[in-house]
């Protein structure tokens, strides 16, 4: 039997807060990223990205952002817009954007429009007030559900989803399929990485009849392979994903990248 991987402990009570943060920022990847514009009481524009981001649930659709304090402790504009206006649109960053995006991180002052700056073009917001992003692929329009103070310096921002907007050509508009190989995400590593989302595989999940199928096909092909799925795979298998003996369904198919 092979050794098992050996793992370093680091005890987060015994580091400081930027040694945690360098931790998880380089383990939690790839995280997506929220490009975010908000306005002002005065309806002066505002964006940036968080990585600090995800979906929790569908029902209420509830996305989160996780938005920290400036070095000097001043909130940084996109946490006081949400604050005094309780409106937030998310974007999702797509491969030609990402310029685009980082010119966004740029800690401008208030008065400057990051779009602008970034040669992006803001459309009117529908549920927000909020300027939607005409480059980006998708936008998610939110109301503030909740704000979560974390620590001295932190917040967590949970939105609502009041409504999204798919770019044409990327959503099958009645069965609502979005075409994740045409969105072109990019998300975001530790440090100063990125990974784009072009290395698609599909990895479809089983139900106890279908593993229990797959442990009868492995053991009838002698191989013997019994760990959990996607634990160990006998070679050429990769990734578990061609032993499911599942129907192939149509909303795999959909789901599935073009090759470009
Ligand atoms: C890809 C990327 C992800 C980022 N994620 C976060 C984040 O999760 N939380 C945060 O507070 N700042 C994050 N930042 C930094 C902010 O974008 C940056 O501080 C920005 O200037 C804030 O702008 P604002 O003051 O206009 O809101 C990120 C920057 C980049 C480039």
């Amino acid at each position: 039997m092979s050794e098992s991987p050996r793992h370093v402990r680091f005890d987060f009570a015994e580091m400081t807060p930027h040694e945690r943060y360098k931790l998880l920022i380089g383990t939690v990847v790839p995280r997506p990223i929220a490009f975010v514009t908000t306005v002002d009481e005065n309806g002066r524009v505002n964006a940036a990205p968080f990585s600090f981001f995800n979906c929790l649930t569908a029902d209420p659709a509830i996305v989160a952002i996780g938005v920290e304090n400036r070095p000097d402790m001043s909130h940084k504009d996109t946490g006081r817009n949400v604050r005094m206006t309780g409106e937030f649109t998310v974007h999702i960053v797509d491969h030609a954007m990402r310029d685009a995006m980082n010119i966004c991180a740029v800690p401008f002052p208030p008065e400057v429009d990051e779009l602008a700056m970034a040669g992006l073009t803001a459309l009117p917001g529908t549920h927000v007030k909020c300027p939607r992003i005409a480059e980006a692929p998708a936008a998610l329009e939110c109301r503030r559900y909740v704000t979560l103070e974390v620590g001295r310096s932190r917040e967590i921002i949970l939105g609502e989803v009041l409504g999204i907007f798919l770019r044409e050509g990327l959503v099958d508009v009645d069965k609502k399929y979005v075409d994740q190989a045409g969105m072109d995400a990019i998300g975001r590593m530790g440090g100063q990485g990125y990974v784009s989302t072009r290395d698609y595989f599909d990895l479809p999940s089983m139900s106890v009849a279908q593993w229990e199928q797959r442990q009868q096909d492995q053991a009838a092909r002698g191989n013997g392979a019994t760990e959990i799925a996607g634990a160990r795979l006998p070679a050429g298998e990769a990734g578990g994903a061609t032993s499911v003996s599942a129907p192939h369904t149509e909303r795999q198919d959909k789901a599935r990248p073009k090759k470009t």
